[in-house]
């Protein structure tokens, strides 16, 4: 019988998970397919219900339920409970086990070009729900120092206050010196939404250099604000399409037993920018 995998959120219609999975269990000839199924907030409880109904094999979870989805779980990855959020479920009977694949996915491009994190000063940007997955990576990963800066200070606090549970040193710094104390920092690390569709920079690039490494989970563009500066500062880059692609493959993964097909995900996700 065909398995049947979704992904949930609102908005959920520019998801880019239908375009990723369903290639991919094509290319591995599963009898799978991938649906992308809208619960507004508030309604996650009946939709969780309803997908338990139609025998749903799996799910992502995406903005705003990535939280809220842990208190339907039946068990969940450690991943999970540090993080406190999962994206990624897989439905046995209806016995419902979340993991959280973005940790994993966030360190992946950086594990790929054997970057040796540990000891390292870190300076993230953003405080949301990303910024802790992030955290919770480069907790795994043994970095000396986080620096957090965001437009909400009281977010970048418990962003701050978060690290320091997972035992790393942490502080909060304003966004407006940011861009002054760039070179301090091995790391620099967007997880803001600003420069989606192209439009702003995070922090001012003037002190980033080409011993910086540049990463911006944004992807849309592939080419950020924040990374076209930082390209011309010869910094090395790392893009927010490895991450998602990463934290695809590891859902996929989890879902089907199998490596996920990286070059034909890669293909599919790149054609769609
Ligand atoms: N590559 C990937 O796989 C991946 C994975 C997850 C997320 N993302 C991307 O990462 C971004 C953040 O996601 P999230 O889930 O953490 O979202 P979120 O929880 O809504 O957090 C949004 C963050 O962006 C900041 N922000 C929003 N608008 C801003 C503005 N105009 N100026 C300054 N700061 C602003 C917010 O600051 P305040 O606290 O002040 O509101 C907050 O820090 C999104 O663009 C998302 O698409 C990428």
């Amino acid at each position: 019988m065909t398995k049947t995998y979704a992904v949930i959120g609102d908005p959920i219609d520019h998801s880019l998970s239908p375009a990723l999975h369903n290639p991919a269990f094509a290319f591995l000839r599963l009898d799978c397919t991938y649906i992308a199924y809208r619960i507004p907030k508030g309604e996650l409880d009946d939709g969780v219900k309803d997908l338990k109904k139609i025998g749903i094999a799996g799910f992502n979870v995406t903005i705003p339920h990535k939280i809220d989805m842990m208190r339907l779980l039946d068990e969940a990855d450690e991943e999970c409970k540090t993080v406190g959020a999962t994206n990624t479920v897989v439905n046995t009977d209806g016995h419902l086990k979340g993991y959280n694949t973005d940790v994993d996915g966030f360190l992946d491009p950086i594990r790929k070009r054997k970057i040796d994190c540990k000891g390292s000063d870190v300076l993230l940007i953003g405080a949301g729900g990303a910024a802790r997955a992030i955290v919770a990576g480069f907790a795994k990963e043994k970095v000396r120092k986080i620096t957090v800066t965001n437009r909400t200070q009281e977010r970048a606090e418990e962003i701050v206050r978060f690290a320091r549970r997972l035992g790393l040193e942490s502080e909060y710094l304003d966004l407006v010196k940011a861009g002054d104390t760039a070179a301090n920092f091995r790391f620099i690390v967007n997880a803001t939404s600003v420069g989606l569709k192209g439009m702003g920079c995070p922090i001012s690039t003037k002190n980033i250099t080409k011993d910086s490494i540049v990463y911006d989970i944004v992807y849309m563009p592939v080419e950020t604000p924040l990374i076209q500066q930082s390209k011309e500062k010869r910094a090395v880059i790392i893009y927010g399409w490895e991450m998602l692609l990463a934290q695809a493959m590891k859902s996929f993964e989890i879902w089907t037993g199998v490596p996920a097909p990286y070059e034909a995900m890669k293909l599919t996700l790149l054609g769609r920018f």
